[in-house]
């Protein structure tokens, strides 16, 4: 990658009620509140019920924060370029901003800017370590995934400013938006507010094509855009877009699985 003049950058996840301790090594689920989701987890082929998670204390919150700033290190002792947040899709991070997953009555719950504090405690944790110009936080507000909804608006948009203006002095490498219209007036509003790179992608309803990319760079405060599923099939896709060459499709029957298949055995074009 660096040969070519790539940058890689590594998310951390916290999975939060969404882990499984079928798939975690056994571990105890942590979560804001003491809440499910309803529904089952993948846990490889087989499909079981989500954990009641354990409402996290103050050393869970102390600890989460630090295994974040362990797994930046490494990740850029590794060679890594930086690192991403994942705040959005009903992650743990994404847990404490929404008032559905989130019923804490101390400070990290309640009011938005309380229930913005534990993601950013994370960015800035993290940011003190390798350097917040490493760092970058993805969001998916009013998402309403994994049981994590967000149906009021004017909540929505005091958590999630709050998140904003509180990490915007680091100078994080970039912002990263999850929302299904990016055109909408709060990803434009969250964009102008965070004021660096803001990088969007529209979700999973449809595959995000080359002319979707195109035209969501058309967007005022819109400066790149995820690209998912293409990428996972095609492992030239950047080539393919460039040339006009038709890509592999998707799998999906095979994602969210542990081999390899449908990951990274598609074929690279003919040349
Ligand atoms: C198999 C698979 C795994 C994914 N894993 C993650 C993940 O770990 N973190 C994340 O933020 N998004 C993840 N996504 C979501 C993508 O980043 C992206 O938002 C989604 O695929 C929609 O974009 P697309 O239309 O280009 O595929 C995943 C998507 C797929 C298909």
């Amino acid at each position: 990658m660096h040969e070519r003049g790539g940058a890689i950058v590594v998310q951390i996840k916290h999975g939060g009620r969404a882990a499984h301790p079928a798939i975690n090594g056994g571990h105890e689920i942590l979560a804001p509140s003491a809440i499910a989701i309803q529904g089952d987890a993948h846990a490889g082929a087989e499909k079981v019920p989500f954990a009641i998670p354990r409402a996290m204390t103050g050393d869970h919150l102390r600890t989460v924060v630090a295994e974040h700033v362990t797994a930046a290190r490494r990740a850029v002792d590794a060679g890594l370029d930086g690192v991403e947040i994942h705040s959005a899709n009903g992650y743990l991070l994404h847990q404490f901003l929404a008032p559905s997953s989130n019923h804490r009555s101390d400070g990290y719950g309640g009011i938005p800017v309380n229930r913005a504090r534990f993601a950013a405690e994370v960015v800035e944790a993290v940011a003190a370590e390798i350097g917040g110009d490493r760092v970058g936080i993805r969001i998916s507000p009013a998402h309403n995934i994994q049981d994590v909804f967000e149906s009021d608006a004017a909540d929505v948009l005091a958590t999630y400013g709050a998140l904003i203006d509180r990490v915007r002095p680091i100078g994080l490498a970039y912002l990263s938006i999850v929302h299904a219209d990016p055109a909408n007036g709060l990803v434009q509003e969250l964009g102008s507010r965070f004021g660096g790179k803001v990088i969007v992608n529209t979700g999973f309803s449809s595959q995000t094509s080359r002319e979707d990319a195109e035209s969501l760079l058309q967007l005022p405060h819109i400066d790149a855009v995820v690209v998912g599923r293409a990428l996972i099939a095609n492992p030239d896709l950047v080539e393919r877009w460039r040339v006009g060459h038709p890509e592999n499709k998707p799998r999906p029957e095979l994602f969210y699985a542990f081999n390899a298949e449908g990951y990274t055995d598609c074929p690279f074009m003919d040349r």
